[in-house]
């Protein structure tokens, strides 16, 4: 039978406070799964989701590019819940600039906060997932790391990297019983895209042949996906969640 809910399955879920990450929160807790969010803030929907899923929603501070924090969040969610089936990495930032302009510690804390916060996750996560012989993790990679896009270089080459990252993990982990993939979102409506001026809006618009920017729920239903057991043949894949642009 497919299976798509995701009942008695632990998740963790990085920067689930706000936009896609809050959107996927919310996905795993209808789809029924205990979910986990580490972020450095509360989410401002915690309290709605704690009173319509009682006992399946906790928040742990964190910030992702710290090796110790990330360490421990992971410890927190094996010691409560005993596994951990889904991880995604999901904590993300920009701060872009034409590449002359770009300074080291702009490249520095993209790659930090969007690559090597995975790498600090995946690392404990995986090794339990493997202890179990089973697991999904998902990584937000996004089109401009398949694409590039000029004035995001450090974003580009931090999102490609995790397409690789995805790749290797995959391949070293399989036989195991656990599967890693990627999902490469387009333009979606979050706070990350808010400041894009009107002018910039309506050409990206353009080139999307579903001619809308698209909703933090667009992608969570890619990620349950991946996350669920109806994807249990898929792995190293890297699906595209962008109304078409990067085709
Ligand atoms: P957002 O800015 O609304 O949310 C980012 C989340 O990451 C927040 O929960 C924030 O607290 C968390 N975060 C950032 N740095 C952190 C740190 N050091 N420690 C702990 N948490 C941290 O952004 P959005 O749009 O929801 O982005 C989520 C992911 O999706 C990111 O990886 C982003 O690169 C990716 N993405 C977004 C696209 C978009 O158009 N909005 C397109 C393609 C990918």
């Amino acid at each position: 039978m497919i299976q798509f809910d995701l009942k008695d399955k632990t998740a963790l879920v990085t920067g689930g406070s706000r936009g896609i990450g809050l959107a996927v929160v919310r996905a795993f807790l209808d789809a029924g799964a205990r979910v986990w969010y580490a972020s450095r803030t509360r989410s401002g929907a915690h309290d709605e989701l704690e009173a319509s899923f009682p006992g399946r929603i906790s928040w742990l501070q964190c910030d992702v590019t710290s090796e110790a924090e990330a360490g421990a969040a992971v410890e927190r969610v094996v010691a409560d819940a005993g596994r951990i089936d889904i991880l995604v990495n999901n904590a993300g930032i920009t701060k872009d600039n034409l590449f002359f302009r770009m300074s080291l510690e702009d490249w520095d804390a993209v790659l930090r906060t969007n690559l090597t916060s995975a790498f600090l996750f995946s690392k404990p996560v995986a090794r339990q997932m493997t202890r179990q012989k089973s697991g999904s993790i998902v990584m937000v990679s996004s089109v401009v790391g398949l694409m590039g896009n000029g004035g995001q270089a450090n974003y580009a080459a931090s999102k490609a990297g995790i397409i690789g990252l995805v790749k290797s993990i995959a391949r070293e982990i399989g036989s195991r019983g656990v599967r890693v993939n990627a999902i490469a979102p387009g333009f979606i409506e979050t706070d990350m895209t808010a400041e894009l001026s009107e002018a910039v809006r309506e050409k990206s618009v353009q080139a999307i042949p579903l001619s809308r920017f698209g909703s933090s729920d667009d992608v969570a239903g890619a990620v349950l996906f991946l996350a669920s057991d109806a994807s249990t043949y898929i792995t190293g894949e890297v699906i595209r969640v962008d109304g078409g642009m990067g085709m």
